[in-house]
């Protein structure tokens, strides 16, 4: 079969299609044929070579949606022909509360879902909920999971919250501002771009700063009349000017490190306020589930940003670097 292969840690351009061999379930397992997989930022990553302990060549991707083809041991004959959607993690472990040490992914170190096909464990293969088309299927997982145990695990959303969502362009930022809206919150966003806020305005939000802007907190606290609840994945860049604006008891949810590792946080503000600084790392597969079921009865659609056929996979790499504007790159397996 053939997969989107790196083979170097030297770029994206060390990712190339490649013929792979094809993997047999085994016991608990069953084989998927793909139908879409997404990019996230983190094989960007990965392709730099950033990510511990890294194995080569490897198969990118953990995002997938596609139909199961073969049953391992085990595993229903019957779900052979189901619709599935992929978890996107490896050995979560038992405890709700965090992931094992060695907890991973798909596609690094897990077999990678921009392939033709790929063996997961059966029990990380749920239905796929009808109403998402196999490009907004594929939109969904690793977004949608990081987003909702950031928003309700560790965030707490409730209704009628005010909620701020950092760089709203991105692939989890953007699943993370139809949840939340759908939650009943007050969604504010920041990006880089003026185009960007706007397109959070029509997909929900309530409005948004940029954060290319001279002390952009005070705008922010004006707007929002305080934040209940923050979900960021660019602290470095955020927390100095949004933590002003955060309300008694507000809770601040970090996903990611883009723009810098490392951010100031003004102790006075953090203990006056009561606010708790959290962490998160993507999600359970228990948490899935409920994303999942939260997802189909409010029929949200993932925003996806292009579709690429699967033949310029390495293009959409490219592009996801590049050019990416609003949402998530997608590669569709059958298009021409
Ligand atoms: N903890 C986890 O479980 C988890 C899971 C997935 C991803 N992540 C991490 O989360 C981050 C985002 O991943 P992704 O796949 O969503 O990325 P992505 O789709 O490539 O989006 C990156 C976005 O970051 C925003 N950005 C860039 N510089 C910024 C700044 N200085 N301040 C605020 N926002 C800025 C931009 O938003 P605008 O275009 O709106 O400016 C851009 O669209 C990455 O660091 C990734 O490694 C963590």
């Amino acid at each position: 079969m053939k997969a989107l292969q790196l083979a170097a840690a030297n770029g994206i351009e060390g990712a190339q299609l490649a013929e792979v061999p094809e993997a047999t379930p085994g016991l608990g397992q069953v084989a998927v044929r793909l139908a879409a997989a997404a990019l996230n930022h983190r094989e960007l990553w990965i392709a730099q070579g950033m990510y511990p302990g890294m194995a080569l060549p490897a198969t990118l991707g953990c995002d997938g949606v596609g139909t199961i083809v073969r049953t391992g041991d085990g595993v229903d004959p019957a779900r052979a022909g189901e619709r599935v959607i992929l978890y996107p993690g490896l050995e979560w472990g038992d405890d709700e509360r965090y992931p094992r040490p060695d907890f991973g992914l798909l596609g690094m170190p897990g077999p990678g879902t921009v392939a033709e096909s790929i063996v997961v464990a059966a029990s990380h293969a749920l239905p796929c909920p009808g109403h998402l088309d196999d490009a907004a299927a594929a939109a969904l997982p690793l977004g949608g999971l990081t987003a909702w145990r950031g928003l309700t695990v560790k965030g707490g959303v409730r209704p009628g919250d005010t909620v701020l969502i950092t760089g709203i362009g991105g692939g989890v930022a953007t699943c993370a501002l139809l949840l939340a809206a759908a939650m009943g919150a007050k969604v504010f966003v920041t990006s880089g771009s003026d185009d960007t806020i706007a397109r959070a305005v029509e997909l929900g939000a309530q409005g948004g700063v940029n954060y290319r802007t001279e002390r952009w907190g005070k705008a922010l606290a004006a707007a929002t009349g305080g934040i209940d609840v923050v979900f960021d994945g660019a602290p470095a860049g955020g927390y100095g000017e949004y933590g002003r604006a955060l309300k008694m008891g507000a809770r601040v949810v970090v996903y990611g490190s883009t723009g810098g590792q490392s951010f100031p946080v003004n102790a006075p503000e953090l203990f006056l306020k009561n606010v708790a600084l959290h962490g998160t790392n993507v999600g359970s597969p228990a948490d899935f589930s409920a994303m999942v079921a939260f997802v189909a009865e409010h029929r949200i659609a993932p925003v996806i940003d292009r579709v690429f056929p699967f033949a310029e996979a390495p293009e959409a790499l490219r592009y996801l670097r590049d050019e990416h504007a609003l949402g998530k790159v997608v590669i569709a397996m059958d298009a021409p």
